[in-house]
């Protein structure tokens, strides 16, 4: 049996340092939102391995539908010699994207293609190049991603010249004093400083920003941001990668805000784990490009498909909307409780079973503290909960538990994270526990 130093030890000579690793626990099996670790270590899952869980770790459900699927078909490409399961998920998602217009949906393998896709069907459709995103917005680590991405270090820095023509703009942030209307008059200052509106293809937006810190897009500033782009002909486009699948508490998060995107890119939850993404889109502005212009071998593989049409089941059967709503609702009242005892909680978010605290310094919104928000994560992976950071000042602890979570095992995730929340602050400099 090998050990989790050994593997590490295994792991830095054989894998480079630019795939960091949150935890040295090497993983041997999980079921729902349990794992253990290859010295037989039980873990409480608090990360779905980024956001990619939402029905649990091997749902009977999906692993029954993929067994299946392995007996038949692992391997057609869709270009070559296409198969039904495709066309099926792209008629359920279809069905389930925001708003009434006709959609057409195709299918790739990860969240960074995907969204490469919806930014070359945008400039194919409008015959326009320039495209805004978010100071803080996550859109993947590809060479077109980056650009898009708001956080330099350590997604952008090394690796340039960025794609041209991608402008960013606040996100509103009401911890950090950024208001719907100063992301919006920045938009307006673009128009007049940088871009003619009409070379501006998309705006691409995260509903409620993933790694950028769970900084929730209030829904009066998702429907401001629709109609700007209806008055200049933009597309716009919502990255549903993270808030997806139920996880917000609708299917996707920008039912919150009652409007319809132009595209809309899914991946992460939509298989169970299974490599998958999507972009869903008004289907005029899907056909925009040339026949040969979209695809890929693996993108939207047999197993793929199988195991993403058994997880929209499951989210339906296990009602797993309403059930992010309220397991979301209990731990933000937990979550406040615990604020009221440490003065390193400097605030409470949460849209659904999206859940975050940010670190700070003596309740001070202008001095995070990463420092003890790398402690928290440690000290709870000794204690037996993984955990994930994230944020533009990496100091938000997101929590990301699967939504089939028993109740009791969310309860004692919390504790531990309480106790490693304890443990973290009185250890490093801060010390911000407070009676
Ligand atoms: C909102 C969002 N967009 C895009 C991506 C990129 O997805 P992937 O890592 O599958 O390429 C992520 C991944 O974290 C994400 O959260």
């Amino acid at each position: 049996m090998s050990t989790n130093a050994e593997l590490h030890k295994r792991r830095i000579a054989a894998v480079p340092r630019g795939v960091g690793n949150s935890l040295a626990v090497y993983a041997e099996r999980a079921q729902n939102a349990e794992l253990w670790d290859v010295e037989g270590r039980r873990y409480v899952d608090f990360a779905s391995g980024i956001a990619v869980l939402n029905t649990g770790h091997v749902h009977p459900h999906v692993k029954a539908a993929m067994a299946a699927q392995l007996d038949k078909l692992t391997h057609g490409c869709f270009q070559v010699t296409p198969y039904e399961s495709y066309i099926a998920l792209a008629e359920a998602l279809n069905r389930l994207a925001p708003g009434p217009t006709p959609k057409k949906t195709i299918f790739l393998s990860t969240g960074a293609e995907a969204v490469e896709n919806a930014i070359k069907i945008a400039r194919y459709a409008t015959k326009r190049s320039a495209v805004i995103a978010f100071t803080g917005g996550f859109h993947g680590r590809t060479l077109a991603c980056i650009a898009l991405t708001g956080k330099v270090q350590p997604y952008k820095s090394g690796f340039g010249p960025m794609l041209p023509e991608v402008f960013h703009v606040p996100f509103p942030m009401a911890y950090h004093g950024v208001t719907p209307e100063d992301s919006l008059a920045a938009i307006e200052n673009l128009f007049k400083a940088d871009v003619d509106p009409a070379r501006v293809a998309a705006i691409i937006i995260e509903p409620v920003q993933g790694e950028g810190g769970f900084y929730v897009a209030p829904p009066e500033f998702l429907r401001a941001l629709r109609a700007l782009c209806d008055r200049h002909g933009i597309l716009l486009i919502a990255d549903e990668i993270q808030t997806g699948f139920a996880r917000t508490g609708r299917m996707f998060a920008l039912e919150h805000a009652g409007i319809e995107p132009d595209l809309m890119t899914v991946a992460k939850s939509i298989a169970g784990g299974v490599p998958l993404s999507a972009v869903v889109g008004k289907a005029a502005i899907m056909d925009a490009p040339v026949v040969g212009g979209l695809g890929g071998t693996f993108a939207g593989s047999p197993l793929a498909c199988a195991a993403g049409l058994a997880v929209l089941e499951v989210i339906e059967k296990e009602k797993l909307g309403q059930r992010a709503e309220q397991l979301g609702a209990r731990l933000v009242a937990r979550l406040e409780q615990l604020q009221a005892s440490f003065a390193c909680i400097g605030e409470v978010r949460a849209l659904g079973m999206m859940v975050a605290i940010e670190l700070v310094k003596n309740r001070r919104a202008d001095m995070p503290d990463a420092e003890l928000t790398r402690a928290v994560v440690q000290a709870a992976g000794r204690r037996g909960l993984i955990l994930l950071s994230c944020g533009l000042y990496s100091n938000v602890i997101r929590i990301l538990a699967p939504l089939t979570i028993p109740e009791a095992q969310l309860e004692e995730g919390l504790q531990l994270l309480e106790q490693s929340l304890a443990e973290a602050a009185v250890g490093t400099a801060a010390a911000t526990a407070v009676a």
